[in-house]
């Protein structure tokens, strides 16, 4: 049994990363913000999930997540997935809103990441996963600060894989494209309904539907586990092949 720290585990994809990886036999310390989200979370998955209510801007809250691992068995696997959507055009953004986009999208994961080696490497190693976006390589229209952040997150990732592989500590990086959680659904236009406007996100991928949080939880379940031993400074694309294509042209019947 490992037992991984998960930030941003209430809701979305931390919800389905901590739902498969409890599933499994895994313990999990759920860090989110949102400290009612928390309870519902305990309340359906149980016992096997540490609650701590936290910002991941913040040191502590990586440090107590820490702790709290140790305290459950040990430190085996950290996930920094907790982000927000932070929309703004580089004429549109104010000192603030630069500045704590930054704090959450990139020095929060930074943050874990510095917490996490520093135990791992005095204890035998393990598997640090962040999760990116596509859009740390393809601009949207409007993200600005977003972009930007995810981007810091591949070299962020690559510079850890480097660091400390001779130490067993291995560090890789996920881009989901478009995937069905609440974050999501506050970007769709409201006078759509829900389906229609998902089904518009959809044709971003060349296999024209948006992705579920357990598509990103499987993946990150293989790299926490040993049976990725030899998968270290990866970037992995989840995104329906939505990264593959430079132009949306219409799926052609072949
Ligand atoms: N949903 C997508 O289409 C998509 C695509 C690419 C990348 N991502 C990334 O995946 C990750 C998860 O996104 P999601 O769609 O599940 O989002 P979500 O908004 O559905 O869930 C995010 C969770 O993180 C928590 N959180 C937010 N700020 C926090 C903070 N400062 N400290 C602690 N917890 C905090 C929220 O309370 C929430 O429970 C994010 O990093 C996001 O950028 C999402």
């Amino acid at each position: 049994m490992k037992t991984v720290v998960v930030t941003g585990a209430a809701k979305g994809i931390g919800l389905g990363i901590t739902r498969q990886l409890v599933e499994q036999g895994d313990r999990v310390v759920a860090v989110d913000l949102d400290a009612e989200a928390l309870d519902d979370l305990r309340a359906v998955v149980g016992d096997q999930v540490v609650a701590l209510v936290g910002d991941i801007a913040n040191m502590k809250t990586h440090e107590a997540a820490r702790d709290a691992a140790v305290a459950a068995g040990g430190l085996h696997g950290w996930v920094n997935n907790a982000g927000i959507d932070w929309v703004g055009a580089a004429h549109e953004v104010t000192a603030e809103h630069v500045q704590r986009g930054l704090e959450i999208l990139q020095i929060g994961p930074m943050l874990g990441g510095a917490v996490a080696v520093r135990h791992m490497r005095r204890h035998g190693g393990g598997s640090i996963v962040n999760i990116s976006s596509i859009q740390g390589v393809a601009s949207f229209p409007r993200y600005y600060v977003y972009g930007a952040a995810k981007a810091a997150l591949l070299m962020a990732t690559r510079s850890i894989a480097i660091d400390y592989a001779h130490e067993g500590i291995r560090c890789n990086v996920i881009l989901p494209g478009c995937i069905e959680t609440p974050m999501t659904y506050s970007t769709l236009p409201k006078n759509l309904q829900r389906e229609d406007a998902l089904e518009i996100e959809g044709r971003l991928a060349p296999m024209g539907r948006v992705g579920q949080p357990h598509e990103i939880a499987t993946m990150v379940a293989f790299l926490l586990s040993d049976d990725a031993s030899y998968v270290n400074g990866a970037q992995i694309a989840i995104d329906g092949g939505a990264t593959a294509r430079c132009f949306a042209y219409p799926t052609l019947d072949l």
